[in-house]
């Protein structure tokens, strides 16, 4: 088979190595792709908005699966084109990846289907918004841009004045695009967070080993958020319990709805959940792997990413079994100090060999490029490398990821070196 991976980030990194194990694909190509991605794939210039050259490309490679990693594509619809035009696609239509792109939809559909979230409003006018503060609002309170917003779109404000100016910043200064012509508003919780990921088929889901992300840049989850820098799989907070409470009225729920409105999902559902003292909530949907999620839970996958992804298209998954290690993985995001506000790029990376035929442990790139001469591999972003490690337990991954980042180098390198003390207490 040939295999079009769509994206170019730690994630698409982390699909394409393991599409590159299955025994069926020959050829891997990715778009626009990254330097690392390049070392397993052949990497084509192409951005993952520019829908009809990327079927354009498919159709003249013979490509047999187009695996979409990225969510604005999804949601823009590049799966659609990509069916139009007679091509296989992994990931959902737009009129279903809309569960991530717009936050108003989705709150509506879990309201519509009783699945468990923050209670909310949504606001169209940012002067309605305003009255709904003075009179209703307990704070902190929680405001989300409702579109796609590089997962910065969410606000959570602490007093009457700073939610004031998250409105004027979302609504009227449209820090964020389009994506604030709508303002959802939200009820604080509290709890720890946890993110599972899910294969769905458009009727049947399949769900994957859980994970924790960090989103914050500094140690303790302080400083900005960021893209996430780090991660664990699985994550010990996801009990029995939690995984029964979600199972019968959080996931098969949200595929049921989505099918419900005329809007089934077939691909990957991330379902952001936190476990607040009245039980799992729903934070959010993605229509995606996560990244850096997907760099810890697919490396423990047992099956052939292949054969998942075809049962997903082809509406077969429930005669897949699928399956994960019985084992943890962590992964350390390597950044470039100042990120995500300002950093240098275009610094050479050394020791990357180091990695090179090592079991259980990975590279993934994130933001890398290749130096004018082809061999010198440079820094080309402010996530830089993902470093993941395997280990029989959350300790020994954590400490074999530790210790493999010190395997590699670049001026400026920056890490937490928290990811997965959570664990300590679980
Ligand atoms: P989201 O993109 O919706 O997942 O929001 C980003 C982050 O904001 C989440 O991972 C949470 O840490 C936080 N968050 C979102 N919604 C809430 C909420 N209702 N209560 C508390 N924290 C929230
Ligand atoms: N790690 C969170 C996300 O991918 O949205």
């Amino acid at each position: 088979m040939k295999v079009l991976i769509v994206g170019s980030g730690g994630r698409e990194h982390a699909i394409a190595a393991s599409v590159a194990k299955s025994d069926k694909v020959d050829q891997i190509y990715c778009a626009p792709g990254n330097a690392g991605i390049g070392q397993i794939a052949e990497c084509v210039p192409i951005g993952a908005m520019e829908f009809e050259k990327i079927a354009d490309f498919a159709k003249e490679k013979a490509i047999d699966l187009v695996i979409v990693g990225m969510d604005d594509p999804l949601v823009g619809g590049l799966v659609d084109v990509l069916e139009k035009a007679g091509i296989r696609a992994f990931g959902p239509r737009k009129n279903a990846a809309i569960l991530e792109g717009s936050k108003a939809f989705s709150k509506d559909l879990m309201k519509k289907y009783h699945i468990p979230t923050a209670g909310y409003e949504i606001f169209e006018e940012a002067e309605d918004a305003l009255e709904y503060l003075h009179t209703q609002a307990k704070f902190p309170i929680v405001l989300k841009a409702d579109g796609l917003a590089l997962g910065k779109g969410v606000l959570i404000c602490n007093t009457l004045q700073e939610a004031e100016d998250g409105v004027c910043a979302i609504m009227t200064e449209r820090k964020f695009g389009s994506a604030g012509s709508r303002l959802v508003i939200e009820e604080f919780m509290t709890g720890r967070e946890v993110s599972v990921l899910s294969f769905v088929d458009g009727k049947t889901i399949k769900i994957m080993s859980s994970a924790q992300d960090h989103k914050r840049a500094q140690d303790g989850d302080k400083g900005l958020n960021t893209g996430g820098m780090g991660t664990f799989s699985p994550s010990p907070f996801y009990t029995k319990e939690v995984d029964e409470f979600c199972q019968k009225y959080i996931y098969q729920a949200t595929v049921d709805a989505m099918a419900a409105e005329g809007r089934p999902f077939k691909g990957v559902i991330f379902f952001g959940l936190m476990l607040t003292a009245d039980g799992p909530r729903v934070l959010e949907y993605n229509a995606r792997f996560g990244d850096p999620e997907a760099q810890v839970v697919l490396p423990r996958m047992k099956n052939d990413i292949i054969d998942v992804c075809e049962a997903c298209i082809d509406g077969t998954l429930d005669q897949l079994d699928l399956q994960f290690e019985d084992n943890a993985a962590v992964c350390v995001v390597l950044a470039s100090e100042g990120y995500p506000v300002k950093y240098e790029k275009g610094l050479p990376i050394t020791g990357l060999e180091a990695f090179t035929d090592k079991e259980g442990y990975y590279c993934f790139h994130a933001g890398t490029k290749l130096d004018q001469d082809g061999r010198t591999m440079l820094t080309n972003g402010g996530r830089v490398l993902g470093v993941t490690a395997k280990g029989a337990t959350l300790k020994e991954a954590r400490a074999n990821a530790y210790a493999a980042t010190e395997w590699v180098d670049f001026a400026n390198k920056y890490m937490r070196h928290d990811i997965g003390k959570a664990i300590d207490e679980a």
